[in-house]
């Protein structure tokens, strides 16, 4: 059977699956690599040895193109449907696929460099406090995950206010990972933390006579702790303030028995890991360097939002008592 020569407009198209097409001549819809055209004109492997022979080109696409005329833009969209439907199906399943449960918790970087604290806590410390001790309470949390299916859909600090419902294991782990964000916030360069607001400052007079008074029974709290665990300066539900200290990974936020509940302002970790290796077992003297290192713009920023709280919540009570 003899076949009709070429017509001048067609080429042999080439898929990566080498099965072959005709699609009719375009040049501008032909990149170069993406077909393999059979014409002279438009200088495929087919053309080329065609050229060289002088003859037209008697490919089997060129003979197909023949009798098979398919516009340029077809073949484009073919050649291209498989990767666009796998794109589209990409897009549908990660728009409408509902929050997944592996919604992890993550480790936030430190708000200044490992050293900036330095020579109160050195950065060999906040470094392996940060990356490995808070890094291993955000880890655990996101294990169990799988076996506490709700932990992806709650808040962080909601969490405490409900941890009572949790494992032990959610409660020591949930507890770090808070406890460390708060820890890392209240903290400063030496000289760049402000001071106590007027505000606050009357506050810690009317509640403690003076700041070194609530530095002296702060440091007693931290020091007293017996073990592992924080000391807090917090706002009560009525406004008022407080000293108090909690043992592992527990907070003022938790809902659970034996802990005196509060908006924490201030709190300092008196783990071991948080000192031990500039400090040793001398708690007291991390804890007095600690105090110029308090970021006071922080404490103050939640403070007046912890009065703001008790403020409207007062207020409700008022309404309902009259
Ligand atoms: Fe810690």
């Amino acid at each position: 059977m003899v076949m009709p020569p070429a017509a001048p407009n067609s080429c042999l198209f080439v898929s990566e699956s080498k099965r072959q097409q005709t699609i009719s001549a375009n040049p501008l819809a032909m990149p170069g690599g993406f077909f393999n055209g059979c014409h002279p004109r438009e200088g495929g492997l087919g053309s080329r040895v065609a050229a060289r022979a002088g003859a037209p080109c008697q490919g089997l696409g060129c003979r197909l193109a023949t009798l098979v005329e398919i516009p340029a833009q077809t073949m484009v969209f073919r050649s291209l449907r498989r990767p666009l439907l796998a794109w589209l199906t990409a897009l549908a399943l990660l728009l409408f696929t509902p929050t997944p449960a592996w919604a992890d918790f993550v480790l936030p970087p430190l708000p200044y460099a490992a050293e900036a604290l330095e020579p109160a806590i050195d950065a060999t410390t906040m470094t392996i406090h940060h990356d490995r001790h808070h890094g291993a309470y955000v880890a655990n949390l996101n294990g169990l995950i799988t076996s506490n299916p709700t932990l992806a859909k709650v808040n962080l600090e909601a969490l405490q206010g409900q941890i009572s419902r949790y494992p032990v294991a959610v409660r020591n782990n949930a507890g770090g990972h808070w406890n460390h964000i708060q820890f890392w916030a209240v903290m400063a360069p030496v000289d760049q933390g402000g001071a106590p607001s007027p505000e606050l400052l009357a506050a810690i007079n009317g509640a403690f006579g003076s700041m070194e008074s609530l530095q002296s029974q702060f440091n007693q709290a931290a020091t007293g702790r017996f073990g592992s665990g924080w000391a807090w300066l917090i706002c009560k539900p009525d406004g008022s303030l407080a000293i108090t200290s909690t043992a592992n990974q527990d907070n003022p936020l938790m809902d659970l028995p034996g802990i005196e509940a509060g908006t924490p302002l201030l709190g300092l970790d008196v783990w071991e890991h948080a000192y031990y290796l500039k400090y040793q077992n001398r708690r007291l003297d991390y804890v007095k360097a600690w105090w110029s290192l308090v970021n006071w713009n922080e404490v103050n920023r939640r403070f007046a939002a912890s009065t703001q709280a008790a403020i409207e919540v007062d207020g409700l009570s008022s309404q309902f008592s009259e």
